[in-house]
């Protein structure tokens, strides 16, 4: 993966310039509770069956990997990964012990995710995508608890028989996927090791049982620490009646906040930049569309901004404007280069990744290797 490092200097006492002005020290957010971006191990990887057995008694089989299914809108891919698909339903239907899958009338299942992905694609017309491991898991639910547990605990990143032919063509990302384990699939982190998703945006849906997103946002910022990555909702198995009108909901909300490629190609080519001079180093910066950033403009007309800032917790600079801004907080998971507005009156400036309730300003163009 692209992995580019933004390379703000951790020790200064120099200017931020939109201009803003970094300085060193610490007690701007000193009671700030904001917690540090977990840090990942390496996975192993593999796919024998005997990684799935060792954790319980049943006999996977080799997946037979299911067909792409093309919506009428290519640019939107939903990746999903579900029970549903992934377990040798048809040996044993009446074995199933759970309220994550759907037994039909006519004796097929439907899993939570499945569900939700269903939905999305209904909805964005995008192609769906089932996220496929090369061994099934067991019908039995309590078994799969066992095995995907298991599994997260031992950093087995499941090796996938099914793959997407073209990425490149996608630039937006629903992804799918159950809480296991009080965290991110392990199906799910392997599809993400497969793929770069550099430049797209994902949006993030989570089944659970209670757990929510748990760290899941977390993860995949880190696996894919290029993309930007939105919280969609987190839909838990005993919210499946009436879930549809909250996805279809939160999708209305994130296509109203993120205009559709073509939108964004005509934003890119009017995008409104900034000077930043940190210290010595001058960059560019390129602005958000919102009421903070046309106010941070009034501001910068009038002469320099210049702001004093503090390092915080080894991932960021961040210090008082002197004046509040309009917000539009959400939350928000940061990589190097994101210039933000926390609490409507400080600006952060990021050389590190974070999650939080931010307010974009924008974000330096020309990271350094
Ligand atoms: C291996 C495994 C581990 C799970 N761990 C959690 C968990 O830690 N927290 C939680 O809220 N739900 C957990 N669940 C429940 C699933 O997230 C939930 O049933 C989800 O709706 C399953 O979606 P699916 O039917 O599409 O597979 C777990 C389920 C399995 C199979």
């Amino acid at each position: 993966m692209n992995r580019k490092k933004f390379l703000l200097p951790t020790v200064m006492t120099a200017l931020l310039v939109f201009l803003l002005t970094a300085c060193g020290g610490k007690g701007a957010v000193a009671d700030d509770m904001r917690p540090a971006p977990e840090v990942t191990e390496p996975a192993q990887t593999g796919g024998a069956a005997e990684a799935y057995t060792k954790y319980a008694d049943y006999e996977p089989v080799q997946a037979v990997p299911a067909e792409l299914i093309p919506g009428t809108n290519h640019n939107v891919l939903i990746a999903y990964f579900s029970r549903s698909g992934n377990t040798n339903i048809a040996d044993g239907v009446d074995a199933v012990s759970s309220a994550s899958l759907t037994v039909n009338e006519d004796g097929s299942t439907l899993g939570n995710t499945e569900q939700i992905a269903g939905w999305i694609a209904e909805i964005t017309g995008g192609d769906l995508f089932l996220i496929q491991t090369e061994y099934t898991y067991p019908v039995d639910y309590d078994q799969t608890v066992e095995v995907g547990e298991g599994q997260d605990i031992d950093g087995y990143h499941p090796n996938l028989i099914s793959h997407l032919e073209q990425v490149e063509q996608y630039d937006t990302v629903y992804l799918v996927y159950p809480i296991w384990h009080y965290t991110l699939s392990v199906p799910t982190v392997a599809f993400l090791d497969e793929y770069d998703f550099s430049g797209k945006t994902i949006y993030a849906f989570a089944a659970n049982a209670g757990s929510r997103f748990a760290d899941s946002i977390e993860k995949i910022q880190a696996a894919e620490p290029e993309a930007t990555v939105i919280e969609g909702i987190s839909v838990s198995q005993r919210e499946m009646d009436g879930a549809k009108d909250a996805v279809s909901a939160k999708i209305q909300e994130l296509m109203e906040e993120v205009p559709s490629m073509g939108e964004t190609s005509e934003k890119e080519q009017t995008a409104m930049k900034m000077n930043v001079q940190v210290g010595t180093y001058t960059f560019t910066a390129t602005l958000e569309d919102n009421d903070a950033v046309r106010e941070l403009t009034e501001m910068m007309q009038a002469g320099p901004v210049t702001i004093n800032m503090s390092d915080y917790s080894g991932f960021e600079k961040v210090g008082p404007l002197g004046k509040s801004l309009t917000t539009s907080n959400s939350q928000t998971v940061t990589t190097a280069g994101d210039i933000v507005l926390y609490n409507g009156n400080n600006i952060v400036m990021f050389y590190g990744s974070n999650s939080w309730s931010y307010t974009r300003i924008g974000k330096i163009d020309d990271l350094t290797d």
